[in-house]
């Protein structure tokens, strides 16, 4: 379970003092930046996505061995989602798992990937190919992380936060969709945010405790993965991806999903009769916070072969995605052709 806490060392000591043995792995901007966090038994890691690999898993593993780490220890994974589905794995797997905790410090570990128990690592460029569902003990959610973060990694978490909202429906309101579209993206307040964080949280811990091994209902937190994941590799094959003039090795995943959830909208507008206003608020959000994805006509073939490689699909000539009949009432296990697919992309590169 997830708890957003005021003060982070005190919620941090009534864990850590449970057990015998505690070692830390922390994102190096956490420990270096304004609140320098630094423990004993701390292995700082300068982790992105490119990171995101056995190799680093195996630097965790070697650094609680050297530690001494009992299976009656506890790992504290503080940093984003790409720590703590690393530190996640390696203490799953570590003498055949020991606890930990994840502690994100990023906008989109904190509603997405810090919860939920889905841990790995990329393999042969492939997101998230290898690992295990392994929850952690607990997930502390201090807001005030998002002080330091930079605005393009503060926008790609929004972006999860986005999919939360047209995802969830109760009754006839959508009430996060709406508060998250009347958010102020030019001045980012953390206190307005919190509210919004906690109905993300809640929302997402509500449907994998229904579903915790995507068998069905929590695929619906895959909309916009299937394009997102594969322009998000494609960039990870890529050297350079530009947002905004700024250039990127690689895209922060939060783009990526945003960018698949306006393709995903087009299908579902096309395919399942949902409104338009989703997909042109969203593509509004796009054109004047996000930019629009620097791809080209000849990354489409590109794309859909990766869609076809996704974990998600069963056979692989499938494509499998998550579409919306309208905002919070989404469709799992959709199947689309090629050609859809490709309109897709070409809608997308359009805009
Ligand atoms: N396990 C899941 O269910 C799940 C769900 C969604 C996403 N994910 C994964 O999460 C990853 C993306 O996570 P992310 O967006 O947090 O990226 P990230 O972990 O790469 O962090 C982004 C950047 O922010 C820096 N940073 C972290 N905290 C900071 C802070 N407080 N201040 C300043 N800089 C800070 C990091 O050093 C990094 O450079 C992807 O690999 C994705 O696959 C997993």
């Amino acid at each position: 379970m997830s708890k957003i806490c005021n003060e982070l060392l005190s919620a941090l000591k009534a864990y850590t003092e449970k057990y015998e043995q505690v070692c830390y792995v922390v994102d190096e901007h956490v420990a270096a930046g304004e609140f320098a966090f630094r423990q004993e038994a701390c292995l700082v890691l300068a982790v992105r996505e490119e990171e995101k690999t056995i190799d680093t898993v195996a630097q965790i593993w070697d650094f609680l061995f050297a530690q001494g780490m009992t299976r009656k220890g506890l790992l504290v994974a503080i940093g984003g989602g790409v720590l703590t589905d690393l530190a996640g794995f390696a203490a799953a797997t570590y003498k055949r798992g020991i606890d930990y905790i994840n502690v994100p410090t990023t906008l989109l570990a904190m509603v997405d990937a810090s919860s939920g128990g889905k841990t790995g690592f990329n393999y042969h460029r492939l997101k998230n190919s290898i690992g295990v569902f392994a929850p952690p003990v607990e997930t502390l959610i201090w807001p005030g992380w998002l002080k330091s973060l930079p605005v393009d990694q503060f926008l790609s978490g929004f972006a999860e936060m986005l999919k939360t909202g047209l995802i969830k429906r109760e009754g006839e309101k959508y009430a996060l969709w709406e508060a998250l579209l009347g958010y102020d993206l030019e001045r980012m307040p953390i206190a307005e945010l919190t509210p919004m964080i906690r109905a993300c949280v809640a929302a997402k811990e509500e449907i994998v405790a229904a579903d915790p091994k995507e068998e069905g209902l929590r695929k619906v937190l895959n909309f916009g993965h299937t394009f997102g994941h594969a322009i998000e590799e494609l960039a990870m094959h890529n050297s350079q991806f530009t947002i905004h003039n700024s250039q990127f090795t690689i895209i922060p995943h939060g783009y990526a999903v945003l960018y698949g959830m306006i393709a995903e909208l087009y299908l579902s507008v096309t395919l399942m009769g949902c409104p338009q206003a989703p997909l042109q608020q969203l593509t509004q959000l796009m054109i004047h916070y996000y930019g629009k994805p620097q791809c080209k006509c000849s990354d489409v073939v590109p794309l859909i072969e990766l869609m076809r490689h996704d974990k998600k699909n069963e056979r692989a000539e499938e494509i499998n995605c998550t579409l919306l009949y309208d905002i919070g009432k989404p469709a799992i296990n959709q199947t689309i052709s090629k050609t859809q697919a490709k309109e897709a992309l070409e809608y997308l590169f359009s805009l």
